[in-house]
């Protein structure tokens, strides 16, 4: 089975996760979340979810999916040797992507994604911040330059959203089919 780390900062936009681990899910995908103290109380504030408490309600429906502590840094996804396939970082905060871009591994989020760098899996970071400064700007280079996919949560018009779900679903869209995983989410141009 194909596992996938998605870890959950405390940017606006915890809706995006949601949907994402969903999809994942039924695509049969093993899916460990990682999400930082930020990340569970900005989403407990825009969606009124309960990290903790919604995770166990997917167990009861789904059994390869794992809420990861983010303080042990002795899981499995700590280790290079643990093969996961990809990470994806939704939504990444600013503080959360300097110390990714910085090397800094200190909380059980950012170790994996270190691992992700160092054993070249693919690891998509979707930030959310708006206006961006230099520094926002220069943390995104150093990784895209490093292999790393920036892939802004920023949803497009022409596919003509009516709802907010059509919008979360663009951009998961665009993450599944870099994932490679086939999905509807949204009207591809040309088809
Ligand atoms: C409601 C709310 C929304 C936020 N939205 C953003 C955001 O979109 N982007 C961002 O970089 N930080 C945002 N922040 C600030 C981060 O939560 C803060 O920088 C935090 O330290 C990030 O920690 P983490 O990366 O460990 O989750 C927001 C904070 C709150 C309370």
């Amino acid at each position: 089975m194909k596992k996938i780390v998605v870890g959950i900062s405390g940017a606006s936009g915890s809706i995006y996760a949601k949907r994402l681990i969903e999809e994942l899910l039924k695509n049969e995908i093993y899916v460990h979340v990682i999400c930082t103290e930020n990340g569970k109380k900005v989403m407990k504030f825009e969606t009124s979810i309960d990290i903790n408490e919604w995770i166990e309600e997917l167990k009861n429906k789904y059994n390869h999916i794992e809420l990861e502590d983010i303080n042990n840094l002795f899981s499995g996804v700590a280790s290079g040797s643990f093969k996961f396939d990809s990470m994806i970082i939704l939504p990444c905060s600013m503080g959360t992507l300097a110390e990714i871009s910085s090397g800094l591994a200190k909380n059980l989020l950012c170790r994996t994604a270190d691992v992700a760098l160092k054993e070249n899996r693919r690891l998509i970071i979707v930030p959310r911040e708006t206006p961006l400064n230099a520094i926002h700007l220069e943390n995104m280079l150093k990784l895209s330059r490093l292999g790393v996919t920036i892939l802004p949560a920023m949803p497009g018009f022409y596919h003509k959203p009516e709802t907010m779900d059509d919008l979360v679903n663009f951009v998961i869209g665009k993450i599944l089919d870099f994932l490679s995983i086939k999905n509807v989410l949204f009207k591809k141009w040309g088809d």
